[in-house]
């Protein structure tokens, strides 16, 4: 099996070409089930300065959603620029998330070295996964489909956003939502007719009954996290069709690929915004295709969806920035804006593992590689249907929160059917950055028949305090931005992922768990050794060695009303002192939701585009 994988990673990440790969190779495999609505998307290069109405750049969880709404109105051209190719056979799989993560298909960031966080992994930086492809960090991720607290959205309003209060926001929700979850159809917190397909996985894990009946024990109830109460036990919603990934460009851009007003280039770098310095107009964007350097024109607006990471660094090194940031990088400043800041995250504590006596309860990696998982997937069922290998959620509410919203988690836990300990192949190691060194340390000393009946059970920060910063490294757009999340560099976000550690050995305590023996494995992690084991010193150690990024970076672009001197974009997210320049993706909020960001920004994206046709006068 390990062959089979070393196979395929060399073919996909060192092998052909990637164009070749992506494009051709697995278009071979992808489209079974036959679905009218799926098929690939035709490349399309357009001829220099050809002119359109919008260009919106970036197909990921926005863009795709974007590009769809608008090419709505007939008489709009549009054009939608893409960094990479296609989706793959692959990376359908919801289990295979994290091996996204080691392809051509992430654009491969790190952060700088971080005093608090990612202290012992490879290369003693945090990674920060990015999709490139179509269907953007839709593709890499781990299906979760959950929406956030209303108060979150109550919040952006009161910062002085008008329309994006819960009341307002929740259409847009249930707008882009084709509801597959059978009790939950008649819910008025969720949508039948939207494009974006939302399941449970067609696996039943055991573990999550046990979960379940965990969550009893401890008074917590089993509920729907996107209706209306958050806190409790779930399993996890995800976007999948058929046990397989629903991602944007799947959901929204592959059922509208013959709109003749709809144009798509693919493997298009985007390395400037065109603004005209007098008038601060936007009039176009450059872009890199194929070695070539092009120039388009927008007639209307351009829309930037590229993303957190990828919108700010665009609209720095088009000279909309800090002052003086962008002087030091050599950037003439067309309008001073605070953009980079306001980078906010959600960070996890993923290294332990559980250890359970009964095999059957788990799914680790050879499980999911064997000849029977990939059986029953080609019938959309199995293990390999678990979204990124999350079997259950819970939100819960630690003792240092002080959130006067008392209905308002601040923490995630996600139970994972395997665990590090049961990484084999060696996947897991790769997404989480671990070292070898560092895990045949903790985990090999554990005979592999233990290390096979092991799970996962993660605390996620959702209300975090600390703030990150993102610069330019160079005016150079292949130089990767310097990103500085900050995690933890606000003591009260360690004090509560502790509590986190904390109330997941309550769980672990429980007669359900009990009734598998379950134990949490015990080798202190390296560099935490010299403390007690499980006190609250040795916590605060460990998860600073090896936290990692849920990879929901945000804000960067922060929406905030005019006069307000920490925002970019106004509440209708046009940018601040530019004519016809819009942002739609995960770097307008002001705050991170106490949620995974893809829907929320599924929701931006079709607020956005209701925003677009009102401002033009196609809405009334
Ligand atoms: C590994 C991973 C796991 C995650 N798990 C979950 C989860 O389980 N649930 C959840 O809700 N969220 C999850 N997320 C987060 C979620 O996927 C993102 O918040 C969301 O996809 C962000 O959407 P976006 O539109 O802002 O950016 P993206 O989806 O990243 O889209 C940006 C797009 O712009 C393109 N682009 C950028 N710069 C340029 C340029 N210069 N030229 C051309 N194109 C460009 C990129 O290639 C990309 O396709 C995860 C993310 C990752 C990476
Ligand atoms: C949903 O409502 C319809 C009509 O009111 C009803 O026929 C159906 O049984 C309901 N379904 C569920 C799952 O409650
Ligand atoms: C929170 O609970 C833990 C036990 O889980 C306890 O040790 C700690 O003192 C409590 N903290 C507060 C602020 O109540
Ligand atoms: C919670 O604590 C933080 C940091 O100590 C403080 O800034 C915030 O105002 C407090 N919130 C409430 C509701 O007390
Ligand atoms: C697991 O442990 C529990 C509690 O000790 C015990 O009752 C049960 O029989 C064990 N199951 C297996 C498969 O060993």
């Amino acid at each position: 099996m390990r062959c089979v994988f070393l196979l395929l990673y060399v073919t996909a990440v060192r092998g052909l070409d990637a164009n070749f790969f992506f494009d051709y190779w697995t278009d071979l495999f992808r489209p079974w089930p036959l679905n009218p609505k799926e098929g690939f998307v035709q490349d399309y290069t357009p001829k220099h300065r050809e002119e359109f109405d919008f260009i919106v750049v970036g197909a990921g969880s926005a863009g795709c959603v974007i590009a769809n709404r608008l090419t709505e109105v007939p008489q709009w051209k549009v054009l939608l620029i893409e960094a990479g190719g296609n989706e793959n056979f692959f990376s359908d799989v919801p289990i295979f998330a994290s091996f996204l993560s080691m392809t051509p298909m992430n654009w491969g960031y790190t952060s700088e070295p971080e005093p608090r966080a990612c202290k012992d992994l490879r290369g003693k930086v945090c990674f920060l996964p990015r999709g490139k492809v179509l269907g953007g960090s839709s593709v890499l991720n781990f299906l979760i489909y959950q929406r956030g607290h209303p108060e979150d959205y109550n919040d952006w309003a009161r910062m002085g956003n008008p329309g994006w209060s819960y009341d307002d926001i929740l259409q847009y929700f249930k707008k882009s939502e084709n509801i597959k979850i059978d009790e939950l159809k008649n819910s008025s917190y969720h949508g039948r007719n939207g494009y974006l397909d939302i399941d449970h996985a067609p696996y039943k894990s055991p573990l999550e009954k046990v979960f379940r009946k965990a969550g009893e024990e401890l008074g917590y109830e089993r509920r729907d996290p996107n209706g209306e109460h958050m806190m409790g036990f779930s399993k996890p919603q995800a976007t999948m069709r058929n046990g397989r990934r629903c991602s944007s460009s799947k959901a929204f851009l592959e059922p509208v690929r013959f709109r003749r007003n709809l144009k798509v280039t693919k493997h298009t770098i985007v390395t400037k915004i065109l603004i005209k310095p007098q008038t601060k107009t936007i009039y176009g964007v450059e872009f890199i295709k194929r070695n070539k350097r092009y120039r388009v024109l927008a007639r209307r607006e351009v829309i930037l969806s590229a993303g957190t990471i990828g919108s700010a660094q665009l609209l720095m090194l088009s000279g909309v920035g800090p002052t003086e940031h962008l002087e030091k990088m050599g950037i003439r400043t067309l309008v001073d804006l605070p953009v980079g800041y306001n980078l906010q995250d959600h960070v996890t504590f993923s290294g332990n593992a559980f250890i359970v006596n009964d095999s059957r309860l788990c799914v680790n990696d050879l499980t999911a590689a064997s000849p029977f998982s990939a059986a029953s997937y080609m019938t959309g069922k199995g293990p390999l249907t678990l979204p990124g290998g999350a079997a259950g959620l819970a939100f819960i509410r630690t003792n240092v929160s002080n959130d006067s919203v008392a209905s308002r988690p601040d923490m995630e836990l996600v139970m994972g059917a395997g665990s590090l300990a049961g990484d084999f192949i060696g996947i897991l190691r790769s997404l989480l950055g671990v070292t070898d060194k560092w895990f045949w340390k903790v985990y090999g000393t554990l005979p592999p028949k233990v290390r096979w009946r092991t799970f996962s059970l993660n605390p996620v920060l959702i209300r975090p305090r600390s703030v990150g910063r993102l610069m330019l490294r160079s005016s150079n757009f292949f130089d990767h931005p310097r990103i500085q999340p900050n995690y933890f560099s606000d003591l009260n976000d360690l004090k509560a992922m502790v509590q986190g550690v904390r109330m997941i050995e309550n769980i672990i305590g429980t007669k359900a768990f009990q009734q598998y023996n379950t134990k949490l494995h015990d080798i202190p992690f390296p560099g935490c050794e010299h403390l007690i084991f499980d006190s609250d010193e040795y916590w605060e150690c460990a998860i600073m060695q090896t936290s990692i990024t849920l990879d929901h970076q945000v804000g960067t672009c922060k929406m905030a009303p005019t006069g307000d001197p920490t925002g970019v974009v106004s509440p209708r997210l046009l940018v601040h002192g530019v004519k016809g320049l819009r942002i739609a993706d995960a770097s307008i909020m002001p705050r991170i939701p106490a949620s995974h960001t893809h829907a929320p920004v599924v929701m931006i994206a079709e607020k956005a585009a209701d925003m677009i046709k009102e401002d033009w006068g196609y809405l009334n």
